[in-house]
């Protein structure tokens, strides 16, 4: 008992010693930009197209990712976010929200908070923006006005998780230790200068090529923060509990990224690859006669034994 104590101190002394250790570019916390008024000024300040001047296969890799319109979705989010407002928010008696009128950036971040982070750099006008242009966008696919829904398609594509989301927003996890994320750097695996004009610095990102980098979106569970905690993605959950738990060790960029071959084009059982990495299936049957009963005699059956190895590192399919 007394040993497992001291064992337990020292493991806790070398986590907080970890934390203290770990090292980045990361500063005091900025001043927070001024709020974007429009959908098209939220979406330059984090428009990737600048970087795929010299990135440019991993922003054709990104390009092809749910990532790259996580609004939109597989184009199931955007219309889940309908159903949130109509099936839940001007439904729940204190949630403000009577009429779209009504919505702010708080109501948007119980989807946002995972789906488009940078929401909280725009006023409430850009979230009742964002719902307008959804329903403007369903509305011209049933009027059968191809044109309009295309482009208001784009503009939904336009707010995403881009580039800078994750290589500068979201980059410092400890933000005790690493410091905040400075405005003219990019947070990679390298440091120095940088050729971009406006990210002229590269830092390291203590965490970015760690499982917990993805967990900041993919889910444990409720997300408790919020006023009225949302549960949509648990893949994080799983992998800790369930595939680390039990001796799993390759980290989510070590399957989706490297082993995958698919770089920034992090994909599920929609990308071949990932579905051969997916189960191992083992399947044997046989044939035989059976005397079934007295009245229907000797009936010809088979049995199939169908068995199912989850290889991925958490539970299929999530969300
Ligand atoms: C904890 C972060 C998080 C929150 C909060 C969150 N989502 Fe998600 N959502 C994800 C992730 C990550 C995925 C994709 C991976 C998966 O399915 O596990 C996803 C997938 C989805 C999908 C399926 C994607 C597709 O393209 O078909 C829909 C629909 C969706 N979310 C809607 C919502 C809505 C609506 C809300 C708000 C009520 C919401 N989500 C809140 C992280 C989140
Ligand atoms: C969802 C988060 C995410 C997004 C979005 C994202 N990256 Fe990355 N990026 C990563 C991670 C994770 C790594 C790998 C870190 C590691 O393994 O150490 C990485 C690595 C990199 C690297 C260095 C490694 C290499 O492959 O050369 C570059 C450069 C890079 N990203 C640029 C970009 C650009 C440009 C975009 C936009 C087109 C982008 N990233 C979008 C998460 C992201
Ligand atoms: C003018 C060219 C140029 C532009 C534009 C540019 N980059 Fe880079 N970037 C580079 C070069 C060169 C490197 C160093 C690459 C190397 O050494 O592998 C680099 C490195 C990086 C790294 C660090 C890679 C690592 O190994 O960790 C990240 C992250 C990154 N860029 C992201 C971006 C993002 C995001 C944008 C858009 C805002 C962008 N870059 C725009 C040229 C550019
Ligand atoms: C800023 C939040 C965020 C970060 C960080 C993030 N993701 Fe995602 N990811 C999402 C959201 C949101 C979706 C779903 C978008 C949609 O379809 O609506 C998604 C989709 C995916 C999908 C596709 C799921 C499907 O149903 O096809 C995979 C795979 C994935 N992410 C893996 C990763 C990995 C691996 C990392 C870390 C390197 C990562 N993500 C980092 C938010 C994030
Ligand atoms: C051991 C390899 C492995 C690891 C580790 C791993 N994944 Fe996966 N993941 C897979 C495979 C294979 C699939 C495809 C199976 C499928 O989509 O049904 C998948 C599917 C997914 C999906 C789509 C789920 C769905 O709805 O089908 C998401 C999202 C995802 N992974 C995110 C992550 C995140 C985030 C991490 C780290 C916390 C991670 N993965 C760790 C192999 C892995």
């Amino acid at each position: 008992m007394k040993r497992a104590l001291i064992f337990g101190l020292i493991g806790c002394a070398g986590c907080i010693m970890l934390a203290l250790n770990a090292s980045g570019a990361g500063g005091p916390k900025p001043e927070p930009p001024p709020k974007a008024t429009t959908i098209a000024e939220l979406a330059e300040r984090y428009d990737s197209s600048r970087c795929a001047d010299c990135h440019e296969e991993i922003y054709d890799e990104w390009e092809e990712s749910l990532h790259a319109r996580s609004v939109l979705g597989s184009p199931r989010t955007a219309p889940t976010i309908i159903t949130t407002i109509e099936k839940g928010l001007k439904l729940f008696p204190y949630s403000g929200v009577k009429s779209d009128d009504d919505i702010t950036v708080e109501h948007l971040m119980l989807c946002a908070k995972c789906h488009l982070p940078q929401l909280d750099e725009a006023t409430d006008d850009v979230a009742r923006e964002i719902v307008a242009t959804i329903r403007g966008w369903q509305q011209a696919y049933r009027d059968g006005d191809d044109d309009k829904a295309e482009e208001l398609e784009e503009t939904i594509e336009s707010l995403n998780i881009g580039c800078m989301v994750c290589h500068n927003k979201i980059a410092l996890i400890h933000k005790y230790a690493d410091g905040y994320p400075q405005p003219d750097t990019v947070y990679g695996g390298q440091e120095g200068d940088h050729d971009d004009d406006e990210y002229s610095l590269m830092a390291e990102a203590p965490a970015i090529g760690e499982s917990i980098f993805c967990g900041q979106c993919h889910g444990q569970g409720p997300n408790f923060e919020l006023e009225h905690p949302s549960q949509c993605a648990t893949a994080y959950g799983s992998y800790l509990f369930a595939y680390v738990a039990h001796g799993g060790s390759e980290s989510c960029q070590e399957c989706h990224m490297y082993k995958s071959e698919l770089g920034h084009n992090m994909q599920s059982y929609r990308d071949d690859s990932m579905i051969e990495m997916a189960l191992d299936v083992k399947v044997e049957s046989q044939s035989l006669f059976w005397r079934k009963n007295k009245e229907e005699g000797v009936v010809p059956i088979g049995v199939i034994d169908v068995s199912m190895y989850n290889k991925s590192g958490h539970a299929i399919p999530d969300g």
